[in-house]
Formats: C-alpha cells, structure tokens, sequence
C-alpha cells in the first residue's frame, strides 16, 4: 500500500486539524467523511477537497478505499464508531478522551486484538513534542537513574470549552457527555506522558480533589456539570508516583511546569534541563535541547506518525492499550473526588 486512505467520521472542530495534516502529506489521503449533521460533512468535504460524502457510517465502512478511520466524535460517541469501524476491518485513531470509562477502553482494545486491526489514540498527543521524546529516551535507558517521581502542572486562564472558547460545542461542560471537565478533556494528554516517562507502571492508587466555580457561570439554559480544576496524586506498582494539577480556568499564569525525578538526575521542562547535584551541594544544571519542548517539527503529529505506522505495518506510538490504564486512572480519581478517600486499583490485570 503505498497511500493510505482514510475516512473521517465526525467533521467538527478536530476533524479540520487532522484535515490539515493530511493535506501536507503524500503518505495518507482523506477519502471519505461522515457526521450526523449531514450538511457539516457536506462542508467539510467542499473546503477539503474531499471526494466522498458518506450517507451513513456503514457506508463510509463499506468503500474499498478506506482503510482506516479517524474518530473525531464528541467523547460519547468514541465506542460505538470504532467498535463498529474495527469490525469492519479499518484500523482506527480515536480522538481524546479515548473512553468515558475503563469498561469502554478495554471493550475498544479487544475489538482491535480480536481484529488484529492497529487503535490508537490522540491522547498520547504529548509524546510526540521533542521534549518529551529526549526526556522519555533519558528514562527509559537508565540515564537519570531509577525515575521515582513526575509531577505535571498546567493552568489555563480562561480555558472552559463550550463557555470561554468553542461556544458551539457546548457537550465539552455536560457530564452525560463529555465523561467530565479538565481532567479528563486535557488530563488525559498529561497522564498519558507521565505513565509514559515512568516506564508504564500499573497504577495503584489515586487521590483526587476536583473543584468547579472559576470565572463566569455558564448562560442559562445551559448548566456546567463538570470540573473547573483537579488535583490528582497517585501511587504505582514500580514504587513510583506522580502529582497532576490541571486547570481548564484559574487565576494563575506562568506556573505551567513538568518535572521528572530520578535517583541519578532530574528533568525540569520548557525548556528541557537535566539537574544533578554538584560536588558543592549545589544544583548542575545542563539544558539538553534548544527548541522549545514541544516543537513537533522534525517528527509529524499523531495524524502522520498513525499514518506512517499502518503503512509501515508497526504498531502506532501511541496505542490504545495505553489508553486503558489512563482510562483507569481517570476513572479511580472521580470516584476519589466524589468519597473523598484515596482510591485503590488491583495491581496486575493482563495489562
Ligand atoms: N476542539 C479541540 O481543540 C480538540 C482538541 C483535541 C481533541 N478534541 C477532541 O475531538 C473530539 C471532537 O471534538 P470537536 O471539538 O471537534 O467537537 P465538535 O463538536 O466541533 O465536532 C464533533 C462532530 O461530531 C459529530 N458527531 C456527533 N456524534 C456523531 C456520530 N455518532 N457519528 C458521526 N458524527 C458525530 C457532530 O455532529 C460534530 O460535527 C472530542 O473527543 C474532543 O475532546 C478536540
């Protein structure tokens, strides 16, 4: 195969990005679309280019020239897509949050093994920066010693999808649809690269806080039923622990860091610095790359390196079964926010 074809389903916001990407690559080619809202895919199709409105999904699945598909559904409606979409023999990128729960991750997972079909995910969007690639590379070779701790703090301003920005998509602050607010809107992206650089550890248990009340309500009728903030600490099989601080709105800026601790050294990120202790006691700090960290100039996005990846016949970099354990977490630390009380998860489940 030496192009790949590709139908979209769901032609939003997102689907425009992916859109965009395809259109510099030569590798992968979007052949057909789909949305509920036929005339949205109507339109997409006429700015793109496309040559191919689908009906109906089934009818997206049925063409020939299809052979994966990228879902860029709102996060209710992932599951069914794609389960229907690997039955059909595509392989799949799912947009974030990949699954509301963990018994729709791993539902997905098995339909892409029961397949043999490659899933993979847009929330492993944070491994592709430059930054989070050297930092992984110096982790997982053993460099900064035994990496014990990674802790992630991001603070948007004003940030609320559906009230402060993408006022058209207003599921992003309904729970029955969305599956939650920041946490699991962009906490996902950010656990994803924790686990990640911690060498993929089950997770043992998670504590969370979450908090809602930051900035100007939602306009009546519409109702805010999800998280403004959460703070998430967890525990791993591996003896290793991460703190996460996510915000989709709070009054903080600058305060956007990453770090990761290891018995030999540590890394702070943006830019990426390695810290070790001098012979005075004193920190030695290196920085180890020029570009800002999440310059993704010399690797492609998650679009083309999935599009590569099926090509080439190798497992994405992304993979869904990743996915599952960030699934878990998320899953632990709502049950966590809502008791109060630290959440415990079995350690070992075939993962
Ligand atoms: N907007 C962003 O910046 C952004 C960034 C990264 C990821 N995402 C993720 O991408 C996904 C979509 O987000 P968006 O911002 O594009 O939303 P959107 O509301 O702009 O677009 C979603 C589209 O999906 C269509 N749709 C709904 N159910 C469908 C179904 N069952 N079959 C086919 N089409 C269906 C809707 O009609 C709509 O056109 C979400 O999971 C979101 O978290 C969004």
């Amino acid at each position: 195969m030496a192009q790949l074809g590709l139908g979209i389903i769901g032609t939003g916001r997102i689907a425009r990005s992916h859109l965009r990407s395809l259109a510099q690559s030569t590798e992968g080619k979007a052949v057909a679309v789909f949305d509920v809202i036929p005339e949205r895919a109507t339109q997409t199709a006429a700015d793109f280019g496309l040559p191919y409105v689908a009906r109906t999904l089934e009818d997206l699945l049925e063409r020939r020239d299809v052979d994966a598909v990228i879902v860029c559904t709102p996060p209710t409606a992932h599951m069914a897509p794609t389960l229907t979409a690997l039955d059909a023999g595509k392989h799949v990128l799912c947009e974030k949050p990949f699954a509301l729960d963990p018994t729709e991750a791993e539902r997905m997972v098995q339909a892409a093994e029961r397949n043999q079909r490659y899933l993979a995910v847009c929330s492993a969007r944070d491994r592709v920066g430059v930054g989070a690639r050297v930092a992984h590379q110096l982790a997982s070779s053993g460099a900064l010693g035994k990496v014990y701790h990674v802790r992630s703090s991001t603070f948007r301003v004003r940030g609320r999808p559906g009230i402060d920005m993408f006022q058209d998509a207003t599921w992003f602050i309904d729970k029955s649809k969305a599956g939650g607010g920041a946490l699991i809107d962009i906490g996902v992206y950010r656990i994803d690269v924790m686990l990640w650089l911690l060498g993929n550890p089950r997770v043992t248990s998670v504590l969370c806080s979450t908090f809602q009340g930051i900035g100007k309500p939602a306009e009546p009728p519409l109702v805010q039923t999800v998280e403004d903030h959460a703070v998430v600490m967890f525990t791993c099989d591996n003896g290793s622990s991460g703190v996460l601080e996510i915000s989709w709105a709070s009054n903080m800026n600058g305060a956007n860091q990453t770090i990761v601790l290891g018995t030999e050294a540590g890394l702070r990120f943006d830019p990426l610095t390695k810290i070790t202790a001098g012979p005075n006691r004193l920190p030695i700090e290196e920085r180890l790359i020029a570009r800002p960290d999440n310059d993704h100039s010399d690797f492609g996005d998650v679009t083309i390196q999935f599009v590569r990846a099926i090509l080439a016949d190798q497992q994405p970099q992304t993979p869904a079964r990743d996915a599952l354990e960030v699934a878990r977490v998320i899953d632990a630390a709502y049950r966590s926010a809502a008791t109060g009380q630290a959440v415990t998860l079995p350690s070992s489940s075939g993962h």
